[in-house]
């Protein structure tokens, strides 16, 4: 199967070119201007005023999380295909060791969740809840199976909460097998005596939740893991940082020449503390870390600009409002933390950001593929270039479309942007060369989607 998207502004992190793009296959086999003159396809696509650019990669997904005593909605197929519409075609998911059990169980069981229903292409990254000697073991062997990636927790104490020795020892298995730890950096023990003060002295709302998840704790548990790391000779990422004070952390690790790389997440950017508000309803906005006040999204859009945050991901992790979020009214320490978002990432940066005049059109494509596909070890993925994966999206820059439960395809009963216009949509996504979007039709299948085995990452050879 041959097809040809002609006319397209091809925008790729380091160029922007015109004209035409083949994909034979699986793969872009040329690109070149006039090739219709020169070459035959069985179907041709129009990009006259789109641009072509590579699938967005999202490395930062909770399907079917297990969190506060439910489970994230979205499956895997639900989940992919809502990226899919959302211009994403490739996903990183992590997968979770139970304590007390191997890190082999627990990605046996996300396997088993992925397989033959993932509708575009996947990785994962293992979740340790229990560093053990022969759990240290076992991240060689992962890494050596295309999963070179782990996160550990400074938060959640009780559920996936590490220790700082524990951590160090997992940071040390990774200076020496490749890998690359993912820190979810909040001062966790500290939160959570503030969170039972507040709740003791009568605050149940959800708004709590954010008060009582200090910038500070977050800056705190950057800057240790970071130092953490630097001991051990690893290198370090930040998973949905959130605050400023975590960013200088951060600014200041790659100033001194230290490995430390980061992502932030649309929530981070786009909503506020002021979202939590609103009695009940703000549950709807509950993660961690927390959203914080307007004052911290001008810093991170400029640590975007200077790369100081190498990457944008959605730390997708949605929960129904009706049923899910519920189970924390009147107390807001039990409410699920995560937010929907793997559908709306591509459009919230490209408006925020390009049409906002913060993000040129390539640093936006960098942002949301480019950089994900090289850290994360995805060499075929995150460009438009021959012999690369053909994972194609037609984007239309000038398309306005208003953001809304009633029409995204997350399985989620509401969402955080309800109401918000945006400028910018995927009209068309190939994934390895078959289309699986075209405007409202869905033309993919669970099943189409192949597990990734992820090299080491290429920031770091
Ligand atoms: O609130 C969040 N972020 N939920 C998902 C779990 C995590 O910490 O990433
Ligand atoms: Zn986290
Ligand atoms: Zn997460």
């Amino acid at each position: 199967m041959r097809t040809l998207i002609t006319n397209g502004t091809i925008v790729n992190a380091d160029a922007t070119t015109t004209g035409d793009v083949l994909v034979d296959g699986e793969q872009v086999a040329l690109i070149g201007t006039d090739l219709g003159a020169s070459v035959s396809a069985d179907t041709t696509i129009d990009a006259s005023g789109k641009w072509v650019i590579p699938g967005a990669i999202d490395v930062h997904t909770h399907m079917e999380l297990p969190f506060g005593g439910t489970f994230a909605k979205d499956t895997f197929e639900t989940g992919t295909r809502a990226a899919a519409f959302g211009g994403t075609t490739t996903i990183i998911d992590f997968a979770v060791q139970p304590r007390g059990k191997s890190l082999r169980q627990g990605l046996d069981a996300w396997h088993a969740k992925a397989d033959g229903k993932a509708t575009v292409d996947y990785g994962f990254h293992m979740i340790i809840s229990d560093v053990r000697d022969d759990v240290l073991a076992e991240m060689d062997t992962l890494v050596d199976e295309g999963v070179p990636t782990f996160k550990l927790f400074t938060a959640y104490p009780g559920v996936f909460f590490s220790d700082d020795g524990a951590i160090f020892r997992a940071m040390q298995q990774t200076a020496r097998n490749g890998g690359l730890i993912m820190m979810h950096a909040e001062n966790g023990l500290a939160i959570d005596v503030v969170a039972g003060q507040t709740f003791a002295a009568g605050n149940t709302d959800p708004y709590y939740h954010g008060v009582s998840r200090s910038p500070v704790l977050e800056g705190e548990a950057t800057n240790r893991v970071i130092r953490l790391a630097q001991a051990a000779g690893a290198p370090v990422y930040i998973v949905h940082l959130s605050a400023r004070h975590a960013l200088d952390e951060v600014r200041r690790a790659r100033d001194e020449g230290l490995p430390a790389y980061a992502e932030t997440c649309p929530q981070y950017l786009f909503l506020t503390l002021d979202d939590l508000g609103n009695g009940f309803e703000g549950a709807k906005y509950v993660c961690s870390p927390p959203l914080r006040p307007a004052d911290h999204a001008p810093e991170l859009w400029k640590g975007l600009v200077h790369d100081d945050l190498q990457v944008v991901s959605t730390d997708h992790c949605p929960f129904d409002f009706h049923g899910q979020k519920e189970m924390g009214r009147g107390d807001f320490r039990k409410v699920p933390n995560g937010l929907p978002g793997v559908e709306n990432r591509v459009d919230l940066m490209h408006d925020g950001g390009v049409v906002g005049g913060q993000l040129t059109p390539n640093r936006w494509v960098e942002l949301i593929s480019t950089a994900p596909a090289r850290l994360f070890g995805l060499p075929r993925k995150g460009a438009v270039a021959v012999g690369g994966d053909a994972d194609l999206v037609v984007y239309d820059p000038n398309r306005r479309h208003t953001i809304s439960a009633a029409t995204h395809h997350m399985d989620v009963d509401y969402s955080c942007y309800e109401g918000r216009e945006v400028q910018g949509g995927a009209d068309v996504v190939l994934s390895r060369g078959k289309v699986i979007v075209e405007g409202e039709a869905w033309l993919g299948a669970a099943g189409d989607g192949r597990f990734l085995k992820r090299e080491r990452s290429a920031y770091l050879r």
